[in-house]
């Protein structure tokens, strides 16, 4: 039985409640230590993208993230998957320093990109933020035109010396996107006129645009009808050749699908991480297991 089939038996599985005065999910038992530095399976690779160490959270007084270390390899989807409110998207958003937009946020611990620590005192987090891009859950196209959605980019980063080879970013960002057949001859006119999957391959492209090499995504297709998540989906896999993508997903379907490895989260804690089919078919931790199969308890 591969992943796919895994999961596909765990029909409409509801999400568990975190009851955050408790610290417990329900009906799963004690919460992980807060110390919780013992993630299980192979958060670890060799010649990493991106490298996390020891990282915490905190938005105030609240811990977010604890103690979390992983590996991001070069060219693999990596899915986090975990209980509403357990810090994917907090975690997400420390690997391009969005979170320095939030004032009560605190983040420690070391991130590396290619060896360069994004948190270092001269790191400037426009270049940062073009390295790593980030397609959020619902789409957010600029209100300009198509063309300009994506040529924005390259314009403020300088990438582009003409208008015709802006032009051919603009044209090349979008076939990567897989847009353009349905764009190429409306380019002037708005992205916000675009259909909700159009808009979010327009992200996509968006984010292309000025050559990232890990592209963030947080649940991207959570807005988007199955047809359209679809796309998004193939797109995916296409992209996985060129780029290091990382997704926050809650469709464990969709997780099993793209993704190489998967990594589980449950409250702020970095509980296993490990192949997808792995951890699909044969989970080494209690906790893990209980979410996959939506047995709490
Ligand atoms: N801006 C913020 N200020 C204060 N607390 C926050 C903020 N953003 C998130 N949190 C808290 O941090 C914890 C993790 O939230 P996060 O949004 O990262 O979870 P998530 O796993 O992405 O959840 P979901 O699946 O619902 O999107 C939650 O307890 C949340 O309430
Ligand atoms: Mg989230």
């Amino acid at each position: 039985m591969d992943a796919a089939q895994a999961v596909l038996k765990i029909s409409d599985m509801p999400f568990p409640a975190v009851d955050e005065q408790q610290g417990t999910v329900e009906g799963a038992g004690p919460a992980p230590r807060a110390d919780n530095r013992d993630t299980v399976g192979e958060p670890f690779v060799e010649d990493p993208r991106m490298t996390c160490r020891d990282v915490n959270v905190y938005y105030g007084e609240k811990h977010a993230i604890r103690d979390v270390s992983i590996d991001i390899a070069h060219n693999e989807v990596l899915a986090m998957i975990g209980p509403s409110g357990c810090g994917k998207s907090t975690f997400l958003r420390c690997l391009n320093r969005m979170n320095d937009t939030v004032d009560t946020c605190r983040v420690s611990g070391r991130i590396l990109l290619d060896g360069l620590d994004i948190y270092g005192r001269l790191v400037d987090v426009v270049p940062l933020r073009a390295r790593v891009g980030m397609v959020f859950q619902k789409p957010n196209p600029f209100p300009k035109s198509i063309y300009d959605n994506i040529a924005y980019g390259p314009r403020i980063h300088g990438l582009a010396e003409s208008r015709s080879e802006l032009d051919g970013i603009v044209e090349n960002s979008l076939k990567k996107a897989g847009l353009w057949q349905e764009v190429h001859d409306r380019l002037d006119q708005p992205g916000t006129g675009l259909s909700g999957g159009q808009q979010q391959r327009l992200c996509i492209a968006r984010a292309i645009a000025v050559q990232p090499e890990v592209i963030l995504m947080d649940e991207p297709c959570s807005a988007l009808d199955p047809i359209a998540t679809a796309t998004v989906e193939d797109l995916i896999a296409e992209l996985r050749e060129q780029y290091t993508i990382v997704i926050v997903t809650h469709n464990m379907q969709q997780a099993a699908r793209v993704s190489r490895r998967t990594a589980y989260f449950h409250l702020g804690a970095l509980i296993e991480v490990g192949p997808t089919d792995r951890i699909f078919t044969n989970p080494r931790h209690r906790l893990t297991e209980d979410y996959i199969t939506g047995r709490f308890g």
